[in-house]
């Protein structure tokens, strides 16, 4: 099985995604989460690289922060959404709120076409790596089987001292594991595991997803950037497609959001996701 996909697939999911994920109530307690992280990396002034930016929901975040960013997506239609929004708030490059705020540019680029090179013939105004920073949520990395090679292209592309935050989804999640083993289903619940990638249906595509461990992904950097730290997100809260739980009880859940934002150090790359941090050596 080949180790990419075709992210074209994810076009399916652009019309409803924000209105499924973003603005449901599991979606308002994770993003957040993952902000609080990029606002101890990221700052006003500096350029940042979003992977895999479905609707742009992050990167009209950090350019109302100050940050210049250069946000891209496989998908057309995620990009579509994308430019649609930012747009509305003005702070594409030359757009109103440009000026006062950080600019935000969205492409449609694959993690493929970033891992060929796609802007490793960039420089900085100071003739240095591009970005200050990279950043992908909410597993977009999940759609490739490979990620040294990612690392090594992000290596050429990071200043030195610049940040990499990644979101990926993890292969222990005790809820799914629950959930599927409950339902009389193992193959579904230790599915995660599955070196050759656990078939997902995405829209009508059914494709291959990949579950790196935090080790993994620690290994695959380390021959360019120092980790930093891992966090848990979602192992005390359920995957979204079990968000039912959470608006059933949604008190319950705002208790267990503090408490796994409290020890999500402690169990790092457990739950559906985790944010694991690198610094470029
Ligand atoms: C679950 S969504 C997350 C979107 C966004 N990061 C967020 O936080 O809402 C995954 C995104 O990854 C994108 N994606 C998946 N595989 C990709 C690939 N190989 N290259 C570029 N984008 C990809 C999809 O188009 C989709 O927008």
């Amino acid at each position: 099985m080949s180790t990419m996909i075709n992210p074209t697939a994810f076009d399916a999911f652009a019309e409803a995604y924000d209105d499924d994920f973003t603005h449901s109530t599991l979606g308002q307690l994770l993003r957040p989460r993952v902000w609080n992280v990029l606002a101890q990396h990221f700052s006003a002034g500096q350029h940042v690289l979003e992977l895999t930016c479905g609707t742009g929901e992050d990167a009209l975040w950090l350019a109302r922060r100050g940050v210049h960013v250069t946000a891209t997506d496989g998908s057309a239609e995620m990009v579509e959404k994308a430019k649609a929004k930012a747009e509305a708030a003005g702070v594409t490059r030359g757009g109103e709120e440009a000026r006062r705020w950080g600019s935000l540019e969205i492409e449609q680029i694959s993690l493929q076409e970033v891992i060929e090179g796609y802007f490793a013939g960039l420089r900085s105004p100071v003739s240095g790596p591009p970005f200050d920073g990279v950043f992908s949520n909410f597993g977009g990395l999940n759609t490739i089987g490979e990620w040294r090679s990612l690392a090594a292209a992000l290596a050429e592309i990071v200043r030195p001292g610049g940040t990499v935050i990644l979101v990926p989804m993890g292969p222990f999640c005790p809820w799914e594991i629950g959930w599927y083993l409950a339902h009389g289903q193992p193959r579904q619940a230790f599915r995660r595991f599955s070196r050759n990638g656990a078939p997902a249906k995405i829209g009508a595509a059914v494709i291959p997803i990949w579950y790196p461990s935090a080790g993994r992904l620690r290994a695959d950097f380390a021959p360019w950037f120092t980790h930093l730290t891992t966090q848990s997100l979602e192992l005390w809260l359920p995957p979204s497609y079990l968000d039912h739980f959470v608006n059933r009880r949604p008190g319950l859940f705002h208790r267990l959001n503090r408490f796994e934002k409290a020890t999500a150090r402690l169990t790092g790359g457990w739950g559906d996701h985790y944010i694991i941090v690198f610094k470029r050596n």
